[in-house]
């Protein structure tokens, strides 16, 4: 069996180039005991990804120049020497940009697809939808009444923190990228209000949307966000520091004054918590709950999810730049295959 692969070529400058990735076609080897042959149906687009594709240190290993780019996927078992997993078992796997993979089936987990659509394993009922949860509740611990925002809010993780916020009886401010997506903030998404951050008056029209202030600010981005949100900081305030997607490309520090000391000040002053996460910390005091809450959620309409994929998997690479860049409408998945 063969398999086509996408590898890391270089590491790139800023937004990664199609020669920063090269396609290979190599031959598997043959299943030993206790391994299953996969056929890739969706592979999961991240921003981590990013990261790992760059040398510097970080909480995991880069991926070496020649190797695979990882990613978490959705497979169909098509062989199988493990006596867990038969052909036709659809699991979740982290076997990168690949149509095919061998694997250990201790390392895969066997999908239900009666319990819900498999591609959802990647998405809401999977790591992004975990980080929500679990870095909205560890860190952002919302209260009744108070004001949560998030940027990047109608991706994986920004829907569904908006979405738990008001679960927990939180007011959710979404912020995104042009009015197609602030509409969908709170048409589809229930979010009480919604804010473009591409609109020129964005730091006016986000004050007016927290006439409260900020009580959790579950950070996503970083850059012009954040250099709005500061300023409306209650005291107390929460900030689950989850990613800053606004910085992966650059290639420099931004422009403008450093801000490190006055925010600084303010942590002092209003007392804040500011605490950075990655996200399986919260596996083993919060997974089983996501396990039961999430699918709950998703059932009586209180979580909605949307997904955006693409077909082919020689188009990840340009569907990981539009990601990048706020060019998704949803969790970016890859369907590879048929
Ligand atoms: N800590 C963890 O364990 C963990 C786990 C998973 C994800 N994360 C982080 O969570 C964040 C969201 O991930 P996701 O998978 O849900 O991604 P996503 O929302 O599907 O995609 C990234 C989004 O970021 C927004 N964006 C890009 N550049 C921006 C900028 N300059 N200013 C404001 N927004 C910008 C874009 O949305 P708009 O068009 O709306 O601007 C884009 O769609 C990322 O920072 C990611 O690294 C962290």
């Amino acid at each position: 069996m063969e398999s086509t692969q996408i590898r890391l070529a270089a590491r790139p400058e800023g937004e990664p180039k199609d020669t920063d990735f090269a396609v290979a076609t190599v031959e598997l080897p043959e299943l030993g005991d206790g391994q299953v042959l996969l056929r890739v149906r969706y592979l999961s687009l991240d921003p981590y990804m990013r990261g790992r594709m760059s040398a510097a240190k970080s909480y995991a290993a880069p991926v070496e120049l020649g190797s695979v780019m990882v990613g978490g996927t959705v497979c169909e078992v098509v062989e199988s020497r493990a006596d867990s997993l038969a052909p036709g078992d659809v699991v979740l796997s982290f076997s990168g940009w690949q149509t095919h993979a061998v694997a250990d089936a201790r390392h895969v987990r066997k999908l239900d697809p009666e319990a819900a659509p498999i591609s959802t394993a990647l998405g809401v009922l999977g790591m992004p939808g975990f980080t929500a949860y679990g870095g909205l509740l560890e860190i952002g611990r919302p209260q009744p009444g108070e004001t949560v925002v998030v940027a990047a809010a109608t991706g994986p993780v920004g829907s569904a923190v908006g979405q738990i916020a008001r679960i927990k009886g939180a007011r959710a401010v979404g912020i995104a990228g042009g009015p197609d997506k602030c509409r969908a903030l709170l048409d589809e998404f229930g979010f009480d209000a919604a804010v473009d951050h591409r609109a020129p008056d964005f730091e006016e029209r986000l004050a007016e949307a927290v006439p409260d202030g900020i009580d959790v600010y579950f950070e996503n981005v970083g850059g012009r966000v954040a250099d709005a949100v500061t300023p409306l900081l209650n005291r107390f305030a929460r900030i689950p520091v989850c990613g800053l997607v606004s910085l992966y490309n650059a290639t420099g520090l931004p422009a403008g004054p450093d801000r490190l000391p006055g925010f600084m000040r303010q942590i002092l002053t209003l007392s804040l918590t500011v605490r950075g996460f990655i996200q399986d910390e919260f596996i083993p005091t919060r997974h089983a709950d996501f396990l039961r809450d999430m699918p709950g959620w998703i059932g009586d309409g209180s979580v909605r999810y949307r997904e955006d994929v693409v077909a082919g998997l020689e188009n990840a690479p340009e569907a990981f730049r539009a990601m990048l860049s706020g060019r998704n409408f949803g969790k970016v998945l890859v369907r590879v295959g048929d």
